[in-house]
């Protein structure tokens, strides 16, 4: 079963955040005392977000990326892939992590299932790695990664670039391209007030000075644009929700961790299908909810207008 929102998207992608939670507080996402964690028991558990996939996989879903807040601080997350992998009907299981924790998990993971991981890097230096997450060490990530390409986990590196705080190490990001790092910038959406987005379209002739971009094509590439550097293994991919919004081809709904069905990163509309299930909604019940959050979902963004969602970005799932 395929199916479509009522602009005649394909809707298959499904991002789940397992919980708001995080080891670090991101100077673009969290205020520095963090936020108020939603309460345990508001939390899906592992059989309700089971049951949520099956649901979804059954109406057509077929791609699942677990998100946080950070997704490795929820307890025995490595059950949960292990759960969703044996779904019938999910072909890919993703994760994004800030990778602080990923060296203790990187095997297991892969063995449960795991197909890759987005690992968020925003800096490659000591220092400023602290001031930019306030509670990170750079050389966790870094081991992180390591232990996530041993593991075959293939992972991409996902840097958010900022005026004045790391757009001096764009290009050190694009040379790790030539040992085969897949990176991609992003372009910092404007929620907080902590430093002006770049437009890819500087970085992109930035990074030309390194030698010429060529682009490449990458199946099912999601929102980013892909290139390589001639002589690079790795890719450098650029997500522009800023610069050029990719809403026309969007592919994906969320499920936040306190059981919200939400068809837009940037609304705040959404479906409780925790209270649906709680209440003992049949799974036909469940299935008619989804498909009304998809068919709910909004043509494009307002993020230019000024209209943000409510919630910070660690609880919907960036
Ligand atoms: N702009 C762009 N990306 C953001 N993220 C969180 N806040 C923002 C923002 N304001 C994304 C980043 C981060 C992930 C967890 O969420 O990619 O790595
Ligand atoms: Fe945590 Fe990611 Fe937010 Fe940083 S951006 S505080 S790693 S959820």
């Amino acid at each position: 079963m395929k199916l479509f929102d009522s602009f005649g998207r394909h809707i298959y992608y499904l991002r789940i955040s397992v919980t708001d939670r995080c080891n670090l507080r991101c100077i673009y996402c969290m205020p520095p005392e963090g936020v108020p964690w939603i309460p345990h028991d508001e939390i899906l558990s592992y059989e309700e977000i089971s049951t949520i996939v099956q649901l979804a996989a059954e109406l057509g879903f077929t791609k699942i990326r677990l998100t946080g807040g950070e997704p490795l601080v929820r307890k025995d997350i490595v059950e949960l892939v292990s759960m969703l992998w044996q779904t019938r009907g999910i072909e890919e299981l993703s994760l994004t992590t800030n990778g602080t924790l990923l060296k203790e998990h990187a095997f297991e993971l892969r063995k449960a299932g795991l197909k890759r991981v987005n690992i968020s890097l925003d800096t490659l230096r000591t220092e400023r790695y602290r001031y930019v997450t306030r509670l990170g060490s750079l050389q966790d990530v870094l081991d992180g990664i390591e232990a996530a390409r041993s593991a075959g986990l293939s992972p991409r590196i996902n840097t958010v670039v900022m005026r004045g705080i790391n757009d001096d190490e764009v290009l050190d990001f694009a040379r790790l391209t030539y040992q085969g790092w897949n990176v991609r910038f992003i372009e910092l959406m404007p929620f907080t007030k902590v430093a002006e987005f770049v437009p890819a379209e500087g970085l992109r002739q930035q990074i030309e000075s390194l030698g010429s971009l060529e682009p490449c094509s990458i199946s099912d590439s999601g929102p980013a644009e892909y290139y390589r550097l001639s002589g690079a293994r790795g890719t450098i991919g650029f997500i522009t929700p800023v610069s050029k919004p990719v809403c026309s081809c969007c592919n994906r709904m969320r499920l936040t961790s306190d059981g919200q069905f939400r068809s837009c990163l940037l609304s705040d509309a959404g479906i409780d299908l925790k209270s649906a299930m709680r209440n003992n909604a049949s799974p036909q019940e469940i299935k008619q909810l989804i498909l009304e959050a998809v068919a709910s979902k909004p043509e494009k963004h307002h993020l230019l207008e000024g209209v943000y969602p409510k919630r910070k970005m660690s609880q919907i799932g960036g």
